[in-house]
């Protein structure tokens, strides 16, 4: 549901690009500056080709005068979001989870379920990296059970992430052991391509969630959250105000992980830091 809002630019000198980065800031929060229009601009091409528009300036006239913003958010998501991933991107990451929070998570509460949100989720591979470190916990602990949540805006990589199939350059930084133990190496016309395993994609759900919603449909009291590499595309007030919203998730005493590039953004009280780009949320 797109919010109403006036991004009517009729006799407007500034409309197109202007008209439409505003209108993809106080929807989606990205922001994409004029530095960034001809990334933009390129990105939409296929869209306009599609729709048989002459340009891109059609394209935005069609999206404010025949009232088709509606219809073409979905492509806009697309166009205007970054997706780069990796499976254990910023690794440290991973070991303290493994080896500061799961270590006590076993001893306080083997019986509890552990919940992981990635709030930002890509095609999965940040998913998909919790999974295999919080399954390979539950190996050590039988009674450890674990869950995580996947969410992103963009359509498109949540279709990638539920089907779990990635190529032998994207899953490299997975090792030999969880490789075996995790993924299945495709066959013939598979060959090449590696499938999460049944039983992990089976503990990993993913939905459409977009940062900018008022709230958030999502467990609260949750133990980790995952919301790195997206702050950086948001504005300070729209970064100060996700942060808000996604700590009412976080159990007391649950952790934030944010990219190591966006560290500097969380200053809220409740928020202490416990070691690079990661956040113990206050009891
Ligand atoms: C660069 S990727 C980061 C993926 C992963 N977290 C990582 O660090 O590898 C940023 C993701 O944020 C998503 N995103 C951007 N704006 C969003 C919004 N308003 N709500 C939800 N997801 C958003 C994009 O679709 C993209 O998949």
């Amino acid at each position: 549901m797109i919010p109403a809002m006036d991004h009517s630019p009729l006799g407007d000198p500034s409309f197109g690009y202007d008209a439409f980065a505003q209108m993809v800031q106080d929807t989606i929060g990205v922001c994409i500056p004029q530095t960034k229009r001809k990334m933009i601009e390129n990105r939409l091409g296929s869209r306009v080709r599609e729709l048989g528009l002459r340009d891109v300036q059609e394209y935005f006239r069609h999206l404010f005068q025949d009232e088709a913003l509606g219809a073409e958010m979905r492509h806009i998501e697309e166009a205007v979001t970054t997706n780069k991933t990796d499976f254990f991107r910023e690794i440290d990451h991973f070991h303290f989870l493994r080896q500061v929070i799961l270590g006590t998570a076993s001893r306080q509460n083997p019986k509890g379920m552990f919940k992981a949100w990635s709030a930002a989720a890509s095609t999965g591979a940040e998913s998909y990296t919790l999974a295999m470190v919080l399954a390979e916990h539950a190996l050590a602990y039988p009674d450890f059970q674990w869950g995580v949540l996947g969410t992103d805006i963009s359509g498109r990589v949540l279709d990638h992430a539920k089907r779990g199939i990635y190529s032998t350059s994207v899953i490299a930084p997975v090792p030999q052991d969880l490789r075996s133990r995790y993924l299945h190496e495709g066959r013939n016309e598979w060959q090449g391509k590696w499938r999460i395993t049944p039983a992990l994609r089976n503990r990993v759900r993913f939905r459409k969630l977009n940062l900018m919603d008022a709230d958030y449909n999502v467990d609260i009291n949750l133990d980790v959250i995952f919301l790195r590499n997206v702050l950086i595309y948001f504005d300070p007030e729209v970064q100060l105000s996700v942060l808000s919203k996604i700590s009412r998730h976080l159990a007391p005493g649950g952790h934030l992980f944010v990219g190591h590039s966006e560290g500097m953004v969380v200053r809220m009280p409740q928020f202490r830091q416990v070691a690079p780009s990661v956040y113990r949320k206050e009891a």
